[in-house]
């Protein structure tokens, strides 16, 4: 059976984790969308890794991890990424990482037109990663991008890459950010390029083949479901389709072969760069920072903090089709009092239970919140349901009612080990 991993909320749930622990039972781990946007954590052997555009299933060895033709690629990042995971001590080989031939390329002048749109929106930036992300995948819709496979054909390259160059640097200079020159951008690309060259491939068959034989994939989705351009809080979303759907266009595989779909949510919310969120609290943002937690794995930044909003859940669990919920950080509840779940909006006296289209109409809803009993119990030594204190368990039969979803799996910490499996 082949499975999804998706974030439900804003990114940063605790995708990485997951996938680490699934990758135990796959033979294939693949990114389909998103870049080094995203910033996955995983915490084994006593050791963390921080994985941007690795799939987080390449601490298992004997595993293919893949990133697919629907990821935006940095070659430089990439490379510094994985001199950092070799220096920590994980195989990297070419048998062990492939990457789509048609994947598009992020270029320096991309990271650069990043910021330059971030300086035009002024106080309506999006706080986007800086890496590149939106302009890349811009450039691939508008037609005008690069895939790997194009860094092939030197000559043709090069040409379109000066048509390029000189677009992008009409609009740098207006904001007086760098430019850039065909001669810079090949002296960052071509080391990049060549060292990442064994590992560049037509990954489509191979997953498909796979499949076919009875291999086991397990999907690794970036981001989150309000993070998505089609369903998230629009128009402050990452540039991809980061729901279960855009797996299939972003890796080759066909919807039905994609059996299983894990929806992954935090016990409470989070949520990093600007944009509506209903149920942000200062009192729980103060508490997490306070005890250490919630600092963005890419950009170190404080995330925004609050309450679970299960109008969010309801939605991205019903996109998404999630068969399995994994709760993950309910120890970071362990010593709150009293608990509250959001259950709806009130938007101008009217009840919502389905989050609205337009980002206006989320600065005016009200959250309606239900109360519930804290636990006030350590749980991270937990490894069974039984094992939950009743009230931690209430907590989470409730959640996963509200969110008309089955949970599969809760996080008691951010190891492999804790994990309860339902
Ligand atoms: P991702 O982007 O979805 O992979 O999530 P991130 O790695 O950006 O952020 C999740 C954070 O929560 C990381 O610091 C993880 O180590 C941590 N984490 C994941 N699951 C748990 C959990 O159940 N409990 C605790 N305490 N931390 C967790
Ligand atoms: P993972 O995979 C949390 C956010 C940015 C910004 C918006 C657009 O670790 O969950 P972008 O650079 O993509 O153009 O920024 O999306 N964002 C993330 N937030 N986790 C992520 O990834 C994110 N990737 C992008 O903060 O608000
Ligand atoms: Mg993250």
């Amino acid at each position: 059976m082949n499975s999804i991993v998706t974030g439900l909320q804003w990114g940063d749930e605790g995708k990485g984790k997951i996938v680490d622990f699934l990758t135990e039972k796959a033979d294939f781990v693949v990114r389909g969308q998103g870049g080094n946007n995203a910033g996955h954590t995983v915490i084994a052997n006593g050791k963390k890794y921080v994985l941007h555009l690795i799939p987080s299933g390449i601490l298992w060895e004997e595993k293919t991890c893949v990133i697919g033709n629907g990821v935006v690629m940095d070659p430089v990042g990439l490379c510094e990424e994985i001199a950092t995971i070799e220096a920590q001590g994980v195989s990297v080989k070419a048998e062990q990482l492939l990457i789509s031939d048609r994947a598009h390329v992020v270029m320096p002048y991309h990271k650069e037109l990043d910021a330059a749109r971030e300086a035009a929106l002024g106080d309506s930036k999006i706080g986007t990663t800086k890496r590149g992300i939106g302009p890349t995948y811009s450039d691939k819709a508008n037609r005008c991008g690069f895939r790997l496979a194009d860094l092939f054909d030197r000559e043709k390259f090069v040409g379109q890459l000066a048509k390029r160059i000189e677009d992008a640097n009409e609009t740098l200079s207006k904001y007086g950010l760098e430019t850039f020159t065909v001669e810079g951008v090949l002296a960052q690309i071509d080391p990049a390029f060549e060292r990442l060259r064994p590992h560049i491939t037509n990954t489509i068959p191979v997953l498909n083949k796979a499949n076919k034989n009875g291999s086991t994939i397990l999907f690794e989705g970036a981001q989150g479901f309000f993070l998505d351009i089609d369903f998230g809080t629009y128009p402050y979303v990452t540039s991809s389709n980061t729901t279960s759907g855009g797996a299939s266009t972003g890796t080759g595989v066909p919807p039905h072969a994609i059996q299983n779909v894990v929806g992954v949510c935090k016990a409470y919310t989070t949520r990093v760069g600007e944009g509506p969120f209903i149920t942000e609290n200062q009192d729980i943002s103060d508490y997490l920072h306070g005890i250490g937690r919630e600092f963005g794995a890419t950009t170190g930044r404080a995330r925004r903090c609050g309450w679970l909003d299960t109008v969010l859940l309801r939605f991205s669990c019903m996109v998404n089709g999630v068969t399995q919920l994994a709760v993950t950080n309910l120890d970071g509840l362990d010593e709150r009092e009293t608990i509250d779940i959001c259950v709806a909006y009130d938007i101008d006296g009217k009840r919502h239970e389905y989050p609205p289209a337009v980002s206006d109409d989320w600065y005016r809803a009200i959250p309606v919140y239900e109360t519930l009993p804290g636990w006030l119990e350590d749980t991270t030594g937990c490894r069974k349901w039984e094992e939950l204190p009743t009230n931690a368990q209430a907590y989470l039969k409730r959640l996963a009612e509200l969110s008309e979803t089955d949970l599969g799996y809760v996080g008691i910490g951010p190891d492999r080990e804790q994990t309860i499996i339902l």
